[in-house]
């Protein structure tokens, strides 16, 4: 019998946990019925979730259908064009897209962004700071864990200042229910991304900048990226970096705030403590919840009398496999001395994916995160929360998980009522 699955209801979105260890009580994979009536499988062991990502049997290929433009809007065209990255391909298509955007992202220029991250964070922290002596309070994911990725991801595609607004504002539109904002707002900022990022490739094209882009358009060996590649490619970037980053900062400094000795024991710890911080934050707060959907290209049998027919879609939930009490002690606590090297050497968490796909951008996400979480609880030592843990709500959906909204204070570290567990934050 499949499971009920409602991703729409605030009290799953809010604390997940306890229906994925059902179901991975199951076995290896279970087969759940979607509110709006499909069906799907979900593996959320660890040790599966790693098989499965590496296994070419689930394919990323959306299926035919999916997603397609329909001949005669120009919002769909758009739509199904920036569809066309490679995480929506297999190989050898995507071994190829892969080496040509790797042989862009070097570790030396990623790294050269520390500055920047680091200009970009005081900005935002003497506008929330003020913000905070004005009013009282202040939402922190509006504040710092939104625009800072934003942001950051502008310097990667190399985007002037200018536009950044603009970006925020289409991307926004783009990643919401299309009933949840005026007619014709998502359609119209499809359009203007796609409008875009085609002059963007031209502009990079004539006047090529420092930015990781600027690389991808200019370092075209032969049988590089072409204009359609590039153009799905910057929009890839945009989504794949940027909710995914304000999760990470949102989940991080909520699970802090929940667990002020853990903050203080980083600011006392410098570099190296603040590392296990993050590396904890991603196990303990996956903010991709799940990968991309996969689809099986033939019958798959996993064990434990297990077998998804072919043309299943399937999920892999990171958030679960992260958790999974087979290869993490007390999984459901904030702990971030198990990443800090000692007797407890936990195994790598799965939260930037595994396989073929696992993510390009986990190094720029891990800086990000390790500059701009001790900047802020520098800069800020008594920031408190202003509304209780367990009445934040979280994003429905079952791809991206963190707080949407992380009401803030400065005061006395006592914590208001309703203090998160530690499965619940
Ligand atoms: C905390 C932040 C982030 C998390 C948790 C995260 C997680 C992931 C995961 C799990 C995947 C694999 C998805 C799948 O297999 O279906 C992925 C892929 C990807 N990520 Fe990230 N990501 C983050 C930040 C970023 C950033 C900052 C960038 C870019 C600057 C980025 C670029 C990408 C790209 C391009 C892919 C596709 C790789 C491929 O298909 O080969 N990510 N990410």
């Amino acid at each position: 019998m499949p499971q009920p699955l409602n991703p729409a209801d605030p009290d799953f979105a809010r604390n997940p946990y306890p229906y994925y260890a059902r179901l991975r009580a199951q076995g290896p994979a279970a087969r759940v019925e979607l509110a709006n009536g499909s069906h799907a499988w979900l593996v959320t062991g660890y040790r599966q979730a790693r098989e499965v990502l590496a296994d070419p049997r689930f394919s990323n290929v959306p299926p035919r259908g999916a997603g397609r433009p329909k001949p005669d809007s120009a919002a769909q065209r758009a739509r199904g064009l920036l569809a066309r990255h490679m995480l929506n391909t297999d190989a050898p298509d995507h071994t190829r897209l892969r080496r040509l955007t790797v042989a862009a992202f070097t570790p030396r220029r990623m790294d050269a962004l520390r500055p920047r991250i680091e200009r970009l964070t005081a900005g935002l922290l003497d506008r929330l700071t003020g913000r905070l002596a004005q009013d009282g309070t202040a939402d922190l994911v509006d504040a710092f864990a939104f625009p800072l990725p934003v942001l950051v991801i502008g310097e990667v595609l190399g985007v002037p200042e200018a536009d950044r607004d603009a970006l925020r504002e289409w991307t926004y539109r783009v990643g919401s229910p299309a009933d949840a904002l005026e007619p014709g707002a998502v359609d119209d900022a499809w359009q203007r991304l796609h409008a875009y990022f085609a002059g963007l490739i031209g502009d990079k094209r004539r006047a090529p900048g420092e930015d990781l882009f600027s690389a991808l358009v200019q370092d075209v060996p032969e049988g590089g990226l072409d204009d359609g590649e590039l153009l799905a490619m910057a929009f890839l970037l945009l989504f794949a970096g940027y909710e995914t980053t304000m999760n990470l900062l949102a989940s991080a400094a909520l699970l802090l705030l929940t667990h002020p000795g853990q903050a203080e024991l980083a600011r006392r710890g410098g570099d190296g403590h603040w590392t296990a911080v993050v590396e904890e934050a991603l196990r303990h707060a996956s903010p991709l919840e799940g990968t991309t959907w996969r689809r099986t290209v033939e019958p798959v049998d996993l064990g434990g009398g297990v077998e998804i027919p072919a043309g299943a879609s399937v999920l892999v939930v990171l958030a679960a496999a992260n958790r999974d009490p087979e290869w993490f002690t007390e999984p459901d606590a904030f702990r971030p001395e198990r990443y800090l090297g000692g007797p407890e050497k936990a195994a790598p968490h799965a939260a930037f994916g595994h396989g073929p796909h696992f993510c390009l951008g986990a190094r720029l996400a891990r800086l990000e995160a390790a500059v701009a979480l001790p900047m802020l609880f520098d800069r800020l030592p008594d920031l408190a929360l202003a509304a209780p843990p367990r009445q934040l709500p979280y994003r429905p959906g079952l791809l991206v998980r963190g707080p949407r909204r992380l009401p803030v204070r400065r005061g006395p570290l006592t914590l208001p009522q309703g203090r998160a567990t530690a499965s619940a934050s």
